[in-house]
């Protein structure tokens, strides 16, 4: 496995602490899936979550977004001085904190355009989006988040020209663009990305790459992001600081060359090359 890290990014200011997580627990059954799990992410960087299969990578981001089942059994999650740890994830996406899925969860029978506006749909004050019937200032605010979206969302993602096909028949790498598409809709200040590189091509993680670097960019749309990824390359590239979590503890966190090199996470590294994939349980 070689690592090497190529400057990719400009220099920027990385701010106080936006997401400050504190002893989270969370057991499913007799499985600690998050096992006294702290760590905080500062404003404007790109935190990266790695580690082996089955580590709680997921479980974390879910507990910070607050998917329901999800709710840690102790400890706390802080979004910028909030103690957010019990809200329901509709409050938690209107404070800006937004997300994809490991397994992509768009709405297939939809069209792009569809599936991006129902992201964009927390930030609205009218229910334009299930209605079919726009009236006055409905359909001003429709017509101008769309106008957002194709000159913004898409633009950065790429997908304008699949605006309006179906989405379940796009090809996998444009529905990984789409699940990005529709979290940065959102215009959300900590985006949580599970996995975005999971099954794409050399060409299509080069793209990716560069969308996430959009998002993060403060000119841009100045995402603070957490990244969990396996493509370690690209963990390696872009990531400001990385933690490893490993049977749901967390057992490095620093700068990339720093944590690549310990030998703690080069064993847990080594156990997973062992098991390509295989989820421990
Ligand atoms: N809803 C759930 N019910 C029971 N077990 C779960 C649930 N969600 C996750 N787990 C378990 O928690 C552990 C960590 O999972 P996960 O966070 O998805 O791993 P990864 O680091 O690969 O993302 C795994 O053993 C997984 O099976
Ligand atoms: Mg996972």
């Amino acid at each position: 496995m070689e690592w090497k890290r190529e400057e990719l990014r400009v220099e920027k200011e990385i701010g106080e602490p936006i997401l400050v997580v504190e002893n989270a627990m969370k057991a499913f059954g007799g499985l600690q899936a998050l096992n006294n799990i702290s760590f905080e992410v500062r404003r404007g960087e790109i935190l990266s979550i790695i580690g082996p299969n089955g580590a709680g990578k997921s479980v974390m981001l879910n507990c910070i977004n607050g998917l329901p089942g999800y709710r840690l059994d102790s400890g706390r999650i802080v979004f910028d001085g909030q103690d957010i740890t019990n809200w329901p994830p509709h409050k938690r996406a209107h404070i800006g904190i937004s997300r994809t899925f490991q397994k992509i969860e768009l709405f297939g029978g939809m069209t792009v355009l569809d599936n991006v506006k129902l992201g964009r749909h927390m930030k609205m004050n009218t229910g334009w989006w299930d209605g079919g019937i726009y009236w006055g200032k409905a359909v001003k605010e429709e017509a101008k988040h769309r106008k957002w979206i194709e000159e913004k969302v898409f633009e950065t993602c790429e997908i304008e020209i699949y605006r309006n096909r179906i989405t379940g028949m796009l090809p996998y790498g444009v529905q990984k663009r789409i699940e990005l598409a529709r979290a940065l809709a959102m215009g959300p200040r900590l985006l949580l990305l599970d996995e975005p590189m999971a099954g794409l091509n050399l060409e299509e993680v080069e793209d990716m790459t560069r969308f996430i670097l959009d998002a993060n960019e403060e000119k841009e749309w100045n995402c603070t992001i957490i990244l969990v990824e396996h493509d370690m390359g690209v963990v390696m590239d872009i990531s400001d600081r990385v933690i490893v979590f490993d049977w749901g503890a967390k057992i490095a966190d620093g700068p990339p060359e720093e944590v690549q090199n310990k030998p703690e996470v080069i064993r847990a590294y080594l156990g997973e090359v062992e098991e390509t994939y295989i989820t421990r349980r």
